[in-house]
């Protein structure tokens, strides 16, 4: 199996560019499902995850086909409605085709996710608001059968907690629904805008962008149409906190910088600068008179949904912390075992003890970080070595690279042009 290898311990200087997000891009090729005719998404990064969705797409019968960043999607004619288990497991956003499939086709078969690397992560409030429309759904066989047998009406969807994917589901199921739906404690992630942004396009009545409170009125039919996808905030919250580990100085463009608030306001809190532009982000780490980095300081940070602090940035950011001079309280609320990351960050010499959902991570000089074999359980804590290893003096050696090929654009190939010293081996 491949591997990645960093000699650490060098500046970071250079401009990295940000691709699609791969969590808008799922549900956008998800909601060309909706109605028949050929979509162009642009802006969509080329990765494990956006392949999977596509190819789910094809055994639904959808055509598909890359050209550069733009993909082009023909849903005239669907030929099945069923997501196998083989496919959902090795993705679990492929639930996102149960509202486009309950919407147009009025029946969908979806393979149950299962629980995951970083937590249970059911699907019940998909199922609830599914059935809050007049869906009928059973469990049968690992599989969840959605069938509508009465034109859906509109309801009142209360999330207990904001699902972004539940959300995205709830809005595609309820586009040609009777009346009004409204999706109260919805998830207001810029993904979640992203694809009202598309299904406002295609012809959808909803109000709400951007707010906890959705309301969808609906229509008869919608329009199929070009939309894009808007840039990786995740991704770029890594190349900041990469520079942040390593050293030097970064500009990283394509960007939203409206789109990371919490997360800039933590790096400007542990010394580093970040100035923002429009579409751009540059970031660099202090430095004292003999041209030495200022060591960071320790913060703490919760992670919540949107604008709060990203789960997905959390691995990352303690990554960060490992050699900042302090203590920082990494506080993980949204998935019970988001902490996978800690064992092997130990093993780079990372001081961190788990109490409960609190990681305590105290911070020890650079010079004591020091390279080792880590091995990647998820696709963050893949991302959190990569940070790590960029600091850490000698060689990192990670393991089980797949899980960032699910989420990363590049990532090699753009640190490389930025000055790092990282390869990928084939063991082949
Ligand atoms: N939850 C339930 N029941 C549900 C749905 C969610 O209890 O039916 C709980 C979850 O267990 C979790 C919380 O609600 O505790 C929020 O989960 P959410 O549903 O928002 O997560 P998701 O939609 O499955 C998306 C991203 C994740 C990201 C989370 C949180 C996509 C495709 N995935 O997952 O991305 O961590 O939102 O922001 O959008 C990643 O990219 O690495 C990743 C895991």
């Amino acid at each position: 199996m491949d591997k990645i290898i960093i000699n650490g311990n060098r500046p970071l200087k250079g401009t990295v560019p940000i691709s699609g997000a791969k969590n808008a891009a799922l549900p956008l090729i998800a909601a060309t499902l909706l109605a028949p005719g050929t979509y162009t998404l642009n802006n969509v990064p080329d990765l494990r995850d956006t392949r999977t969705m596509c190819n789910l797409l094809q055994t639904l019968g959808a055509v598909w086909e890359r050209s550069g960043t733009s993909v082009q999607i023909d849903t005239s004619h669907l030929t099945g409605a069923e997501a196998p288990y083989d496919l959902v497991k090795t993705m679990r956003a492929s639930v996102l085709v149960l509202g486009p499939l309950i919407a147009r086709a009025g029946f969908a078969r979806v393979s149950l996710p299962g629980g995951c690397a970083i937590g249970a992560r059911p699907i019940n409030f998909h199922l609830r608001g599914f059935e809050q429309l007049g869906v009928s759904t059973i469990l049968e066989g690992g599989y969840v059968e959605a069938r509508v047998e009465a034109p859906l009406t509109g309801s009142t969807v209360y999330f207990d907690i904001p699902s972004v994917t539940g959300t995205e589901n709830i809005l595609m199921a309820s586009v040609y629904a009777q009346g009004k739906t409204i999706i109260k404690n919805a998830a207001k992630e810029p993904e979640v805008e992203n694809l009202i942004e598309m299904l406002s396009s295609m012809g959808a009545k909803i109000e709400g962008r951007g707010t906890d409170r959705l309301t969808v009125t609906g229509v008869a039919s919608l329009q199929p149409v070009e939309a894009t996808i808007i840039p990786d905030r995740i991704e770029a919250g890594t190349y900041l906190m990469a520079v942040g580990a390593a050293g030097g100085e970064l500009e990283i463009t394509n960007c939203d910088p409206a789109h990371l608030p919490a997360l800039v306001e933590k790096l400007r809190a542990a010394g580093m600068q970040v100035e923002a532009g429009t579409t751009t982000m540059s970031a660099f780490c202090p430095v004292d008179s003999d041209g030495r980095r200022c060591p960071l300081i320790g913060v703490d940070i919760t992670t919540l949904p949107y604008p709060g602090f990203a789960t997905d940035l959390q691995a990352q950011f303690m990554a960060l912390m490992i050699q900042s001079d302090g203590v920082s309280i990494i506080h993980e609320t949204i998935f019970e075992n988001r902490f996978m990351h800690v064992a092997e960050l130990q093993r780079l010499g990372a001081d961190i003890t788990i109490e409960g959902s609190r990681a305590v991570v105290r911070g020890i000089s650079r010079d004591t970080l020091c390279g080792a074999p880590v091995m990647a359980t998820d696709l963050r804590a893949s991302a959190s070595l990569v940070v790590a290893g960029l600091a850490a003096s000698g060689t990192t050696e990670i393991s089980r690279i797949y899980h960032l090929e699910r989420g990363y654009e590049n990532m090699v190939e753009k640190l490389q042009k930025v000055g790092a010293d990282i390869r990928i081996q084939s063991d082949s």
